[in-house]
């Protein structure tokens, strides 16, 4: 972290919600003398409830928190419904091709087409409150009028990122027991077209017994197989329904969504999320965290297959009655500039993004941004990994002018929404930290025994108090979602919520966020299970043993670096082959985003007398760092030596 501060933009924090750091922590103070009473203030003000709910927190089956007991709602009239009203010729979404083409839907028409989605889900494939549908599609429109039209009649959608594989896709389908799929035949990317009907077709192949429909939106035109009976095409039934369906009431706790995420061990974990504490927190965030006003236009570049996607180009910005924008291709395509074209031609007042791309862009075309007016742009936010304070300087001079606030915020799939975040017209920052938490939100660094770190120590990020928008369970999986996330720090006695995250707080109290502390890794702000990919690797007929870390990587923030231990030494020829095959097995189980950065082939991995392998030495070793730990306890301590030789090689 640098330890240059910035202050808030003066012009802008005049207008923006939060002012100054007094208002700031009076929010603060208020949650803190009494909890619940803010949220259900909040609650209240910000949800247009069917019914009011009478029980703001319940904790008696902690770590199962409930909120907002006794309310019913349903998000779809939170993010269209009661807008149509006072904005309904207004842009919902400004969609955007690769080639440019253009496509403006108004909240009128999202709501129609929200509801003509809703009843063909109904009418034709059964679907029903509780049901889960998942959704295998690119940055089109339609995926927001699949998420929406599922929340409409109460069945749970479950959004699988379009850059996963069949296995990936099939595991998801399998765990959900989903009653259908709704895909694409494929979208455009660099300019050609890709597929992504032949992934379905593939995934449903096997197993997946619950599944018996497919609908498939026409992207690009491409010929795909078509099942008979089974797939059925968007574009030629849909204006059969009807533009017209009631909101199915929903109780407060009633799941909204399942997103799959990697954890540090096992396979992908189906995180649920109920209605009315999401959508809360979707909107407090856009309001406090981007202070997105009513003429705003709002752009975040994530892929709707992550939670950045969900909360904040769908749920988030249009409960706020924003625009916001989806862009279907790449950033650099036809070249650097693209992004600061689209912002320049759309006004954008928020841009939100990963550090990743960010470094991309500047080592790209550092001078690009300054081709384009981007005199709109008010906040600047990032999100997905740590932000180096480089790439951070860069964004804030040269694409937010020295003028724009710059929002690093923590968060996470569980979290639903930010934690720990400036607000722009009111903090301070320091480059590389996410600086506080969210007004009603107890972020701490502590140790294994739940007491706070000394100042400048790094610690485990917990969050302490129950939130709205928390992650309610692993879908059926309730015994591991109480391990995951309340088994392994206690507070006064009582489990509280660890994030896997190290930070560091400093003597003003600002917030690093210093990485993962399990066997995650984060590339590209993407989250991946290192167990998984291990147990990938281990498939192979060569491979008697593997280990995965993460290293540092200059523009992905961390790559994979797998190292193995082989059956039979076949020598050169045979490793190089081992390693196209091994990438071949990483694309076909997950997808490219988990491809290997680095293979080593070493003779044995570091193991206790015991046989468990030590990753923490491997992780030193592949991040080229002194190793700190005692290793004569290892089975065979001159191993180190022989891998770290192997590892710089
Ligand atoms: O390690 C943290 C990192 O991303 C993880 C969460 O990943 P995921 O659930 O995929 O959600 C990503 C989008 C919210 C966290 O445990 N992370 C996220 N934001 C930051 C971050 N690390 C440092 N700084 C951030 N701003």
């Amino acid at each position: 972290m640098s330890s240059i501060i910035y202050e808030p933009n003066r012009a802008f924090s005049k207008e923006a919600r939060i002012k100054n750091m007094c208002e700031y922590k009076e929010l603060c103070l208020q949650a803190e003398e009494d909890y619940t009473g803010y949220w259900e203030k909040m609650a209240r003000e910000k949800i247009d409830w069917i019914e009011p709910f009478h029980t703001v927190l319940d904790e008696s089956e902690a770590p199962f928190y409930k909120w907002f007991l006794g309310g019913k709602l349903n998000v779809t009239h939170q993010c269209l419904g009661r807008h149509l009203k006072v904005r309904k010729n207004k842009a919902a979404i400004i969609w955007e091709s690769e080639f440019g083409d253009k496509r403006i839907i108004t909240y009128l028409q999202l709501y129609y087409r929200v509801n003509r989605m809703a009843n063909l889900l109904k009418n034709r494939f059964g679907v029903k409150k509780g049901d889960r549908v998942v959704l295998y599609l690119p940055m089109i429109p339609e995926a927001v009028f699949a998420m929406l039209a599922c929340a409409k009649i109460g069945a749970i959608h479950s959004v699988v990122f379009g850059g996963f594989s069949a296995e990936a896709l099939r595991d998801r389908i399998e765990d959900a027991q989903a009653k259908l799929v709704i895909t694409a035949d494929g979208a455009f990317r660099r300019g050609k077209p890709y597929m992504l009907k032949p992934v379905v077709d593939e995934a449903l192949s096997v197993g997946c017994e619950s599944c018996k429909k497919v609908l498939i939106v026409q992207r690009n035109r491409e010929p795909i197989n078509y099942v008979r009976g089974r797939d059925f095409i968007y574009n030629e039934i849909i204006m059969q329904e009807s533009q017209h369906c009631d909101p199915e009431p929903m109780d407060s706790e009633d799941p909204l969504f399942l997103l799959y995420t990697s954890g540090s061990t096992g396979k992908p974990k189906g995180v649920q999320h109920s209605g009315a504490g999401y959508i809360l927190w979707a909107q407090y965030t856009m309001e406090h965290v981007f202070d997105v006003k009513e003429n705003d236009t709002f752009w975040c570049t994530a892929d709707v297959g992550w939670i950045t996607g969900h909360t904040y180009i769908v749920y988030g910005p249009l409960a706020m009655g924003a625009t916001t924008i989806i862009y279907e291709g790449v950033a650099t395509y036809p070249d650097v500039g693209r992004w600061w074209k689209m912002i320049e031609e759309h006004r954008v007042n928020q841009f939100y993004t990963a550090p990743t791309a960010i470094r991309m862009l500047h080592k790209e075309g550092p001078d690009e941004p300054q081709k384009h007016d981007l005199s709109s742009l008010k906040v600047l936010g990032t999100v997905g990994e740590p932000i180096n304070p480089d790439a951070w300087h860069w964004y804030r001079e040269a694409v937010g002018n020295g003028r724009c606030a710059i929002v690093d915020t923590w968060w996470q799939t569980e979290t639903g929404g930010h934690m720990i975040t400036p607000l722009p017209g009111a903090t301070p920052t320091k480059p590389g930290s996410a600086t506080f938490a969210l007004p009603g939100i107890k972020a701490e660094v502590l140790d294994n025994d739940g007491n706070q770190v000394p100042v400048g120590e790094k610690g485990l990020l917990c969050i302490t108090k129950p939130w709205p928008s928390m992650i309610r369970t692993i879908w059926g999986d309730p015994k591991r979602f109480k391990k995951a996330y309340f088994g392994d720090v206690k507070k006064d006695g009582k489990p509280v919520y660890f994030s896997g995250d190290g930070a560091i707080v400093d003597e003003q109290g600002y917030i690093t966020i210093t990485g993962r502390t399990d066997d995650v890794i984060n590339v590209s702000g993407h989250r991946l299970g290192t167990a998984e990919i291990e147990a990938i690797l281990a498939h192979h007929e060569n491979v008697a043993e593997v280990a995965v870390v993460g290293r540092p990587d200059p523009i992905k923030g961390e790559g994979i670096f797998a190292y193995i231990v082989i059956k039979n030494e076949g020598g050169i020829g045979e490793e190089i082959n081992m390693i196209q095959e091994l990438n071949k097995l990483i694309v076909k189980e997950i997808g490219s985003i988990a491809k290997l950065d680095a293979i080593r082939f070493v003779p044995a991995l570091p193991k206790t007398r015991s046989g468990k392998i030590v990753r923490r030495i491997l992780r030193s070793i592949a991040k080229n760092e002194e190793i700190t730990q005692d290793i004569s306890t290892l089975e065979d301590p001159s191993i180190v030596e022989k891998i770290q030789e192997l590892t710089v090689s």
